[in-house]
């Protein structure tokens, strides 16, 4: 992964306290049944906020991330825990929903492929990604800022039309997406089919 070290540096002092961004902490609560007694893969889950909230409901939780420092809580020492090193990696196993919030606009462009291969690998077909993403108005490539949230060593917010289009490509069919707040735009996609 491109410049990783920074981002490790920079995910480990956000963790510690010194970088706080303002974000709503469990925007799917209104859909507790998309985690109902499933196995979950949350990438990206901080402080645990959506982990606290959802751990009640699931059969398994697993936490993937690049920053070992955020493995490493408290708050995740019983359970499954991957140190992502790139998106080629192969964690053996499948999930019912892998779920990501505020996360894919630390993804850079470079490595949004591998990043939904993975995702289609690492899900039974019926399975589901839930998952939050800025919306159109961030988009660079429209001319928005370049940073938001601060920035995960050249965080970058992709347009929904690139997210969709990522999805179809790695065989996902939407069924839900709404924005519902500003730099909150949800997507549900359930996976249709392997990758040949
Ligand atoms: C903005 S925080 C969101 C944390 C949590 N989901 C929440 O809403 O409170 C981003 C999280 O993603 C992790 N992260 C950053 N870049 C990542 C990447 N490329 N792959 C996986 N996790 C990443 C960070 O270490 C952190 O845990």
């Amino acid at each position: 992964m491109k410049d990783i070290e920074n981002r490790i540096e920079f995910w480990t002092k956000a963790d510690e306290g010194r970088t706080k961004g303002r974000s709503m902490p469990h925007p799917f609560m209104s859909h507790p049944e998309m985690f109902q007694s499933k196995d979950v893969l949350e990438i990206g889950p901080g402080w645990g906020r959506q982990f606290k909230q959802l751990d009640p409901l699931v059969s398994t939780y697993c936490v993937a991330d690049i920053c070992q420092k955020v493995l490493d809580r408290k708050v995740y020492k019983d359970i499954d825990r991957v140190l992502i090193e790139d998106y080629q990696q192969d964690l053996n196993t499948k999930f019912d929903v892998i779920a990501f919030w505020y996360v894919i606009h630390h993804i850079l462009g470079s490595e949004l492929d591998d990043f939904f291969s993975f995702l289609n690998r690492h899900l039974y077909v019926g399975g589901s990604v839930f998952f939050n993403c800025p919306g159109d108005e961030f988009d660079q490539e429209i001319g928005s800022p370049e940073n938001i949230n601060g920035d995960g060593i050249k965080t970058t917010p992709h347009g929904l039309k690139k997210i969709k289009n990522m999805l179809q490509k790695y065989r996902f069919k939407i069924s839900y997406s709404k924005d519902i707040a500003l730099n909150c735009y949800v997507l549900l996609a359930e996976k249709i089919g392997d990758l040949t």
